[in-house]
């Protein structure tokens, strides 16, 4: 059977690569441990366990969700006081959010929602690999901002051609960073409203990691910079500060123009979330702020236990301050590929090469820190006697 042209322009998406690649050795007796997913292994809270089960014996909740293609009007309550409290951002609910099937879901409607085919959407390089095929399936063009160690991996404005800058339509940013771990400035995120608003670009600020930090990184939202709404919307999730990466709940929040688009498209696509889901999403959001709090303590620890073995085998780095990955320098005199190859062939350890986020990502590779600790240990004991100098 032919299938469509869009889909042969997107490469296979890394991590069912990957999963292969595990699945393979691991079906030849191979004890593999992958750093490279970020899908936390810890249950979800209990008390949004909970909520699920007592929410979905209400044959009410059988229905089509409620409020179907905006997500439950309490959901996106829940939702305005969270960002209120934890970002000092104000929503409406009624117009200024929207629940979402998982912010990956976001980044698809945005496009759909804004972009014609063959107008240019930036990305970052490196960047999440979903950007560019969400780009491509709605028939845009993407084009590649560079984000280097020496910017602190944020884009340089200026480095943007003005010709393409005049074309662009859309733009995807996402601080904290997956892959690199970075975090926006203030002034950064200033600096991109007066970008966005100079050129007409819609910015869709993808901001899932926001909640996990370490070291005294301030929590930053896209929406506390002045005029942000204006110019675009910021997706979150509850997949990564809760642990419900399966459960598949998110929020678009921001420009009431774009949010009615990709209501339009969510009407028109699916019929909405489960409404138990979004129960349990209210008590996670509502009663659940300690949880992040034991998590990020929990990555935390790993995050040293995986630096101080780097640094034993001579990578020495300050590494920024924000996700649950750690953006590795590869070992001089090889490259991203080669050294991801030599763990596996040597220790049977799955990390992600850097190129697979783009060009960019060449000399670097990404280490997951959602992983059980005996795992880690075991990992980082075979690395250690590996590359032992
Ligand atoms: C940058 C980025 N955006 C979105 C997602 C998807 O998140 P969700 O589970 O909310 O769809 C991920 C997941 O790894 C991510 O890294």
């Amino acid at each position: 059977m032919e299938i469509a042209e869009r889909l042969t322009k997107i490469p296979p998406y890394l991590f069912m690569e990957l999963r292969k690649k595990i699945g393979a050795a691991r079906a030849a007796g191979v004890d593999v441990i992958s750093l490279a997913i970020g899908d936390p292994v810890e249950a979800t809270p209990k008390s949004v366990i909970d909520e699920l089960c007592r929410t979905a014996y209400d044959p009410e909740n059988h229905r089509y969700p409620t409020d179907e293609e905006k997500g439950m009007l309490a959901f996106r309550q829940e939702a305005a006081r969270w960002y209120d409290r934890r970002y000092g951002v104000a929503l409406d609910p009624a117009t200024e959010i929207l629940g979402l099937i998982g912010s990956k879901e976001g980044c698809h409607h945005f496009i759909l929602a804004r972009i014609n085919p063959g107008d240019v959407v930036l990305m970052t390089d490196p960047g999440y690999p979903a950007y560019r095929a969400s780009i491509l399936m709605g028939g845009g063009e993407p084009w590649n901002v560079p984000i280097l160690a020496k910017n602190d991996y944020l884009p340089d404005f200026a480095d943007i051609p003005t010709d393409i800058a005049k074309k662009a339509r859309g733009m995807f940013l996402n601080y904290p960073n997956n892959p690199t771990g970075a975090c926006a400035t203030k002034k950064f995120l200033n600096d991109l409203v007066v970008f966005a608003k100079d050129y007409d670009i819609a910015i869709c600020y993808d901001n899932p990691y926001s909640e996990i930090l370490f070291a005294g990184q301030e929590r930053i939202s896209f929406l506390m910079a002045p005029g942000a709404k204006d110019v675009g919307v910021e997706l979150n999730s509850l997949s990564k500060p809760f642990n419900m990466c399966g459960w598949r709940l998110g929020m678009a929040c921001g420009n009431p123009d774009l949010i009615a688009a990709i209501s339009k498209v969510k009407e028109n696509t699916d019929s909405g979330i489960f409404n138990p889901i979004q129960f349990a999403g209210i008590q996670a959001l509502k009663n659940e702020e300690a949880f992040i709090e034991g998590m990020t303590a929990l990555y935390g620890r790993r995050r040293e236990l995986v630096l101080a073995t780097l640094k034993k085998i001579g990578i020495d780095f300050a590494p920024p301050r924000g996700t649950f990955y750690l953006w590795v320098p590869v070992p001089k005199g090889m490259t991203s590929l080669e050294f991801t190859n030599r763990l596996f062939d040597r220790t049977a350890i799955v990390v992600a090469a850097g190129t697979a986020y783009g060009k960019y990502g060449e000399g670097y590779i990404r280490i997951s820190l959602t992983l059980p600790d005996d795992r880690l240990a075991e990992a980082m004991a075979r690395i250690e006697k590996e590359f032992a100098p």
